[in-house]
């Protein structure tokens, strides 16, 4: 793009406005490496770099720990452990104080951060933390959630409860009951730059950290509280996340505050980038689920009643199990009505490293256990999944209460179902498939189609506000800053757009700049794919203050009524003359008009009470569905994605190639969550899938062999969001569900679809060749 070009003062429309296919702001930078990233950020002289000491068992009490040859090793300048916090050793992002920055006493998980080692270069301080002698009193110590009660263990935060009717009344006399239990993985961020912190020590208090994180609001508390100095103190600053995905929600914290606390102990920058196994095993990933449901339901399939329980290994403290929990229990409707329901969760303490954020935030999970009831209730019925799911939708009055008794207002899942049944042909490939199994002796074919139904908005309502800065120059170039973080997603560029629209000037006069503390106060996480949504609307507000002083000064300075005075591309008509809209703001200067405004925006009708369990905790609902066909290999277990046709939901997109992108990339993310991503826990409580030899995450060969997305960009029918364009960063990640159950169904098939295959995720292709087995093994008797 040339910076430089002249905007076209006769022009129709303006470059790069909304719902146009604008390129990431960075896409070139990204592919040719000239993006700058915190490790390219050019260090400042005598940065020191730090590596973190890791326990070495999984549950224990420290004994003793003689750091001696770690603090004389050549090159090492110091070594810092909890003792050594100024302020509070803790980084708890819930207030529960169950979260050292360094834990000092007792260990917890294996893998915990005991100590940090600064030294002249990164090389010299991994090498010299192999140097630590610690002696530990171990301690009993769970992994496994599978080995606790749901109802007595520990928990890290309060369990939640969603009832609406007698379900237990529903169940016991419906005409069909079932139960059962279903196993769902957790799933490691895998985003490509890991964790890293840069802290430059300022004059008085002050410190500088450059932080990958998705919550810079949260990462400057953490280091003033660990500080023990005043928020105004310290300023956190990121332009970018090469991918953060939830990782970077509340685990930045940790290496902001040890890199801040050295930085401001040395009176040097300090950074801190740990290695990828480091990562691996210091940081937090998805909760993995035990869900068990027990449904009643009639001959049609029909539910009456439905009961879970949710129970979630947290690891070892809260951080955000209690919300992501909470997001489970609210997706355990999917897109299905409950006449009856009673829903709990389990947020269990375990000796793991503590779980966090992770696309869909629970909600997948959830979801994961309505989909395998109606599964479930299809077979035990005969019946195809498809026809149980559309029988159990939400639909209108008496049939579209949520669990949380939100009623569903924006409903659109049966068109969406209903146009990608069509399109996608699956009553025909149906036949076809069950033809094409008839005669293969090995290779196995499966067909599922599921929707998805995600609710938009935190669930603390208090996240929902959000902030932006812009400044207008007297060259009528724009300066943007708002509280939102780019971390791929396209952000940046969204809301860039909806700031050259407000002006109407090209995209390529608004300058998008990196998010700061300093500039935007008091911001929430860019997480719960509200990025746009929030920070959209503030900016928008922001410039529409600056656009109605414009109006106003033009209107006095040309005696003209305000509603002569138009902002058409790249200038503005006053009266019956045009101007450029560089010379309205040079003359607006003169006059002393303000050219900067901070914006601001709040999500307007939402609330929850969660003692209670009823509100309305969502603006609204994005909805999607996905159909995928897969083949198996019944002699090994290995399957491919033969095709996969998606439609989903978008509103009036703002950008179709980044919602393209969203939705595509989170489809395959979501299909390694459910396929091939597994996390090993060993005896001793070790982490043993931590690195890519052991963990295997999609590659691009594995995306289906047919790819076809369609968004569904249909602006009826919803809340008055920012140019009524639809939250799509999460949502998507959710489809992937149909490739799960396409594999369920490929199974099936060897039993001649009588024997339930009960798969639980990931469906590795190990377990996929074990469920054929199994049902084999049951259909032969
Ligand atoms: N896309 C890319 N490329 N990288 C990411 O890290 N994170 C996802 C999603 N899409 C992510 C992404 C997650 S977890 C969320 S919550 C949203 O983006 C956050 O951004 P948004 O609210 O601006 O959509
Ligand atoms: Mo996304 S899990 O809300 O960062």
């Amino acid at each position: 793009m040339n910076k430089h070009a002249q905007p076209d003062l006769t022009a129709a429309a303006i470059k790069g406005g909304v719902a146009s296919d604008q390129r990431h702001d960075s896409a070139a930078k990204h592919v040719t490496g000239q993006a700058v990233y915190i490790d390219d950020i050019a260090e400042p002289a005598g940065t020191l770099h730090g590596c973190l000491g890791l326990s070495t068992i999984a549950h224990g009490t420290v004994k003793s720990i003689d750091l001696d040859a770690v603090r004389s090793a050549p090159g090492v300048v110091a070594v810092l452990t909890g003792h050594d916090v100024p302020g509070v050793n803790d980084i708890s992002p819930t207030g529960r104080h169950d979260e050292p920055v360094l834990t000092t006493e007792k260990v917890e998980f294996f893998g915990q951060p005991l100590f940090a080692v600064i030294a002249e270069t990164r090389e010299v301080a991994r090498r010299a933390c192999q140097l630590a002698k610690i002696d530990y009193d171990a301690l009993p110590f769970v992994t496994d959630i599978g080995e606790l009660d749901a109802k007595s263990a520990r928990m890290v935060a309060p369990p939640l409860t969603l009832r609406r009717g007698e379900a237990a009344d529903a169940i016991a006399s419906a005409p069909h009951r079932l139960k059962g239990r279903m196993r769902v993985g957790g799933q490691d961020h895998f985003y490509l730059e890991g964790h890293i912190a840069l802290a430059i020590p300022g004059e008085d208090d002050d410190v500088t950290v450059h932080s990958s994180t998705q919550h810079p609001s949260e990462v400057q508390h953490m280091v003033a509280h660990a500080l023990g100095v005043a928020s105004h103190a310290v300023t956190v600053e990121v332009r970018r996340m090469g991918g953060g995905f939830g990782g970077k929600e509340t685990q930045s914290n940790q290496f902001a505050a040890i890199a801040a606390i050295a930085a401001k102990k040395l009176k040097r920058p300090v950074k801190i980038r740990p290695d990828r196994d480091d990562d691996m095993i210091a940081t937090g990933k998805r909760h993995d689920f035990l869900i068990d449901y027990e449904v009643g339901f009639d001959e049609h399939g029909t539910i009456r009643g439905v009961n879970y329980t949710y129970a979630a290994r947290c690891g070892f403290s809260s951080d955000l199990s209690g919300p992501v929990t909470d997001r489970a229990l609210f997706h355990c409707d999917n897109a299905y009505f409950y006449p009856a329901v009673h829903a709990q969760s389990a947020p269990l303490y375990t000796n793991t490293v503590s779980n966090t954020a992770f696309r869909g935030f629970g909600g997948p999970q959830g979801m994961m256990g309505a989909e395998r009831v109606i599964d479930e209730i299809a077979f035990a019925l005969g019946k195809d999944p498809l026809e149980v799911r559309k029988t159990n939708f939400y639909g209108t009055s008496d049939r579209n209460v949520t669990p949380y008794h939100q009623i569903v207002e924006d409903n659109i899942v049966h068109r969406i179902v209903a146009e990608l049944e069509a399109s996608c042909d699956y009553q025909r490939r149906r036949e076809e498939i069950a033809a094409f199994n008839a005669k293969s002796r090995i290779v196995k074919r499966g067909l599922a189609l599921t929707p998805v139904k995600f609710g938009i908005s935190f669930t603390a309502t208090h996240f929902n506000q959000a902030g932006a800065l812009v400044h207008v120059y007297t060259d009528g170039s724009v300066h943007l800053n708002h509280g939102g973080t780019e971390m791929g997603q396209g952000l940046y560029v969204k809301v860039a757009q909806v700031v050259a629209e407000e002006f109407q000037i090209d995209i390529s006069n608004v300058k998008i700049t990196a998010t700061t503390t300093g500039k935007v106060p008091n911001t929430s996480a860019t997480a719960a794919s509200s990025g746009t949504d929030l920070n959209g609307m503030a900016a928008q507000n922001a410039a529409r203050q600056i656009k109605n002083r414009l109006c106003d000064f033009a209107s006095e300075k040309y005696g003209l009524p305000k509603d002569q005075i138009v902002f058409l591309p790249n200038r503005v008509r006053i009266g019956n003359q045009e101007i450029p809209f560089a010379d309205l703001v040079k003359q607006a200067y003169m006059a002393r008009v303000q050219l900067s405004a901070a914006g601001f925006y709040k999500t307007p009708k939402i609330h929850w009470d969660r003692d209670k369990g009823e509100g309305r905790p969502f603006y609204y609902f994005a909805y999607g569905a996905s159909c995928s066909e897969v083949s198996i290999d019944t002699l090994t277990g290995e399957y491919v994605v033969e095709r996969t046709d998606i439609l989903h939901e978008t509103g009036r997109s703002l950008n179709r190639i980044i919602d393209l992108g969203q939705i595509e990339g989170g489809f395959v993310q979501g299909m390694g969550w459910l396929t091939t991503e597994e996390l090993v826990w060993d005896e001793k409580g070790r982490l043993r899938t931590y690195a890519p030899s052991t963990y295997k995450i999609p590659l691009a060969s594995d995306r289906p062999k047919i790819f076809n997305v369609t968004l569904a960009d249909w602006p009826e029918a919803h809340e008055p969001t920012v140019h009524r364009s639809k939250a799509v960063g999460e949502p998507p990640f959710m489809l992937a569900m149909s490739v799960f159950h396409a594999l369920s169904d490929a199974v099936a098939s060897v039993g001649g679809h009588k024997v339930f295959p009960a798969l639980d995720a990931p469906a590795t292709p190990e377990r996929v060749l074990m469920a054929v087995e199994r049902v084999r093994g049951i259909a032969r008797g």
